[in-house]
């Protein structure tokens, strides 16, 4: 089976359901609560193991009761954890998201012990990564270490996958251009490229612009606008899946988990975009990020539904 690899963030999500947002000095009660393993390279590596994808995860956890769930996580879902590392006496990366009632989430990250995963963890995991048909990097953790990811890739013949969230604004392009997928959302496009990106037409157009600077496949994630895949050859928008969202949190992780595991399958991209995108679909219906994923079993029910041949 081809394997994946994921370098990067593991959080422990700390979540209130609430439609108030407190002033200073103000305590208000919210509706619900929830606190679930979540980060964004754990949520992508779990959204392609629950489709049966072979998963190894390169990622630094607390020294703490969080870094114990994760791991115990991780291993729940059949994902390899040779190279999950404790880092001593640090606390766990964590995230406090609100989630409000149009389903939108804020979120706040405290990056704990992912920023102590550098590039000495990419060289000790030298021999398995070597094995990995893609590997998944997102900005959670140190840029350096996303670098030293994407320079030891490059060096191998390993495909990479970017997914430049949380976005900053001075991302080394040249970097993302030795990526095979960069794949980011509408508001990371923004901040990227710095261009408008209200219509599709300017996110068209902003995508289009890191194309002509060398990126090799953009793939913009636009929520209930779907998805669109440029490329020198191809622009294609794929069109999303009317749902009933109640949690939008992690819907960008489902989708690169999804178009991760089917892309190493088919080597199709297209065919890889459009089933990510029914997989992202499906998440919004259910509160939280990893537990809201559908499971190989479901998924291929869904797919059978929209008329897609299953290839899991
Ligand atoms: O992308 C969603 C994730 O972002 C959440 O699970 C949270 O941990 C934050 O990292
Ligand atoms: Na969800």
């Amino acid at each position: 089976m081809m394997k994946l690899a994921v370098i990067g963030s593991n959080m422990i999500d700390v979540i209130s359901y609430t439609d108030i947002i407190p002033v200073a000095g103000e305590t208000r009660e919210v509706k619900d609560f929830a606190i679930n393993c979540g980060g964004k390279g754990a949520n992508q590596a779990i959204a392609a193991a629950k489709l049966g994808a072979d998963v190894l995860m390169l990622t630094t956890i607390g020294d703490d009761v969080f870094g114990k769930m994760v791991l115990e996580n991780f291993n729940a879902y059949q994902v390899d954890t040779k190279y999950v590392r404790t880092a001593k006496g640090s606390s766990n990366g964590i995230a406090t998201i609100l989630v409000d009632e149009s389903s939108q989430n804020r979120i706040l990250i405290n990056k704990g012990a992912n920023t102590y995963l550098t590039a000495v963890d990419v060289e000790a995991a030298a021999t398995d990564l070597q094995q990995c048909a893609l590997c998944i990097l997102q900005l959670e953790i140190e840029l350096n270490t996303v670098y030293a990811a994407i320079e030891f890739a490059n060096k191998h013949q390993i495909p990479v996958l970017l997914n430049p969230a949380p976005a900053i604004a001075d991302l080394d392009l040249d970097m993302a251009c030795k990526c095979d997928f960069f794949v980011p959302n509408e508001t990371e496009l923004n901040i990227i490229t710095g261009l408008p990106v209200e219509s599709e037409a300017e996110i068209k157009k902003a995508a289009l612009t890191l194309v002509d600077r060398g990126l090799k496949n953009v793939i913009v994630t636009m929520g209930s606008r779907g998805s669109l895949w440029v490329n020198k050859e191809h622009c294609e928008h794929v069109p999303a899946y009317a749902v009933q969202a109640v949690d939008t949190t992690g819907a960008g992780d489902a989708f690169i988990g999804c178009f991760a595991a089917v892309y190493v399958k088919t080597k199709d991209i297209l065919q890889a975009i459009q089933q990510a995108t029914l997989f992202a679909a499906l998440s919004v219906t259910k509160t939280g990020t990893q537990g809201s994923y559908p499971t190989k079993q479901e998924f291929t029910l869904a797919l059978d539904r929209f008329h897609f041949g299953s290839i899991f």
